[in-house]
C-alpha cells in the first residue's frame, strides 16, 4: 500500500551528447550537395535551433544512454546496484527486441534483477516516464529509479525532406529518482489521444524480414504546432493544480525543446517570464524524449536549478501524447 509520506525526489541527473556538432550552415551546405535546398536564416527564424548533435554510426541509443547515466550515477552518489528500476523513454530503440532499458542495464553492470523497460510515447517519453516512476517508488514497489530520455533521431530522418531533417537531433538525459520522506515529484499529468496519430509518424514494421511502409519520420509540422501549443498549457495548468501551486511558484519552466516559438507561446499563456525557461533547443536541436532531461542536466549544472525549487517538465509528441510534471529540486 502507498505510504502518504513517501515521495521519489530527483538526487542526480547527466546527460550526454554526440561530440559530431552540425550547425545549420553545416546542414545546409550538405543538403545542398542533394539538392534540398535550406538556410541558417529559415531555420533559426522558424524554430530557434542553430546546431544539433549527430550520433556516429557505431553510437546506438543505449550508448549515448550509458553516457548520460553515468553522469547522473556519478552526480546522486549511488552505488549502480542500488538502480532496481530502469526506465528508458525512447522511440528509436537499438532493437525491436530486447529493450534499450535491458541493454542499459547490463552496459553498467546491474545484477540485481531490478526491473528495466522502455516507454513509448515519443516526445512525452521522459514526462511518463518520470511519473510511472514516481508512482512505483510511492507505491513501495522501486526505491531507486534510473529514468532516461535516449533518441538517435537522425536514424529516422530523411535527409531529402526539408521540412523534418533540419529540425531534430541526437542525444540522451538522465535521472536519479529515489525514495524519500522529503517530497519531490509533486504531481503527474498524462494523456493521449490516438485519433491523430498521423500527424507525426514513422510507420512502418517489421514483416517477414523486412520492413513494411515507411521506416522514416513524417510530420505535419502545422497540425502539429496547433495542437502543441493548446495541450501544453492545459496539461502544464492540470499539474499545477494537482500540486496545489500556481504559475507564479515555479522557478523553472522546461518544456520539450521543439521549437522556440510553441516554448515562448506555452510560457507566456502560464504566465512564466521567459528568463525563467530552461532553452536548448537552439544548440540541442529537437533530441525528443532525450530533450527534456538535457535540459534538466544542463540548468542543473549550470547552477541555475537549486535544491528546493520548482521545476515543471512538460512534453508533447507523437501518439498524440502529452504530460508533466510538477518536481521540487
Ligand atoms: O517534437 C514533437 C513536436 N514537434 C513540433 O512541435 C514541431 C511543430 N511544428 C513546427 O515547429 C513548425 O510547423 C515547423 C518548424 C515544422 C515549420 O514551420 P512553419 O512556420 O509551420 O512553416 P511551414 O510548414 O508553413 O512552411 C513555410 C514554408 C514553406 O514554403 P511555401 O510553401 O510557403 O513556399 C515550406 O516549403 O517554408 C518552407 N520550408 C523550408 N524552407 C527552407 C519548410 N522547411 C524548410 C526548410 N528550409 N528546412
Amino acid at each position: 500500500m502507498a505510504q502518504s509520506n513517501l515521495y521519489s525526489r530527483v538526487i542526480g541527473t547527466g546527460s550526454y551528447l554526440p561530440p559530431d556538432r552540425v550547425t545549420n550552415q553545416d546542414l545546409a551546405e550538405r543538403l545542398a550537395k542533394q539538392g534540398v535546398e535550406t538556410s541558417d536564416e529559415w531555420i533559426v527564424a522558424r524554430t530557434g535551433i542553430h546546431a544539433r548533435h549527430f550520433a556516429a554510426p557505431d553510437q546506438t541509443t543505449s550508448e549515448l544512454a550509458l553516457q548520460a547515466s553515468r553522469h547522473a550515477i556519478e552526480a546522486a552518489d549511488i552505488d549502480p546496484q542500488s538502480i532496481d528500476l530502469i526506465i528508458v523513454a525512447t522511440s528509436t530503440p537499438d532493437f525491436v527486441f530486447p529493450s534499450t532499458a535491458c541493454l542499459l542495464q547490463n552496459k553498467l553492470g546491474i545484477k540485481n534483477g531490478g526491473a528495466a523497460f522502455d516507454i513509448q510515447a515519443v516526445c512525452s517519453g521522459f514526462a511518463y516516464a518520470v511519473a510511472m516512476a514516481d508512482s512505483l517508488i510511492r507505491g513501495g514497489s522501486n526505491r531507486t529509479a534510473l529514468v532516461v530520455g535516449a533518441e538517435t533521431f537522425s536514424r529516422i530522418l530523411d535527409f531529402n525532406d526539408r521540412t523534418t531533417c533540419v529540425l531534430f537531433g541526437d542525444g540522451a538525459g538522465a535521472v536519479i529518482l529515489q525514495a524519500s520522506d522529503e517530497p519531490g515529484v509533486l504531481s503527474s499529468a498524462l494523456h493521449a489521444d490516438g485519433s491523430h496519430a498521423n500527424i507525426l509518424c514513422t510507420p512502418g514494421n517489421v514483416n517477414k524480414g523486412v520492413i513494411e511502409g515507411s521506416a522514416f519520420l513524417h510530420m505535419d509540422g502545422q497540425a502539429v504546432f496547433k495542437l502543441a501549443v493548446k495541450v501544453l498549457e492545459k496539461v502544464a495548468v492540470e499539474a499545477l493544480e494537482k500540486a496545489q501551486l500556481s504559475a507564479s511558484d515555479i522557478d523553472w519552466l522546461i518544456p520539450h525543446q521543439a521549437n522556440i516559438r510553441i516554448m515562448e507561446s506555452t510560457a507566456r499563456k502560464l504566465h512564466v517570464p521567459l528568463e525563467r525557461m530552461v532553452v536548448t533547443v537552439g544548440e540541442h536541436g529537437n533530441t525528443s524524449a532525450a530533450s527534456i532531461p538535457l535540459a534538466f542536466d544542463v540548468a542543473v549544472r549550470d547552477g541555475r536549478i537549486k535544491r528546493g525549487q520548482h521545476v515543471l517538465i512538460e512534453g508533447v509528441g507523437g501518439g498524440f501524447t502529452w504530460g508533466a510534471s510538477v518536481i521540487r529540486y
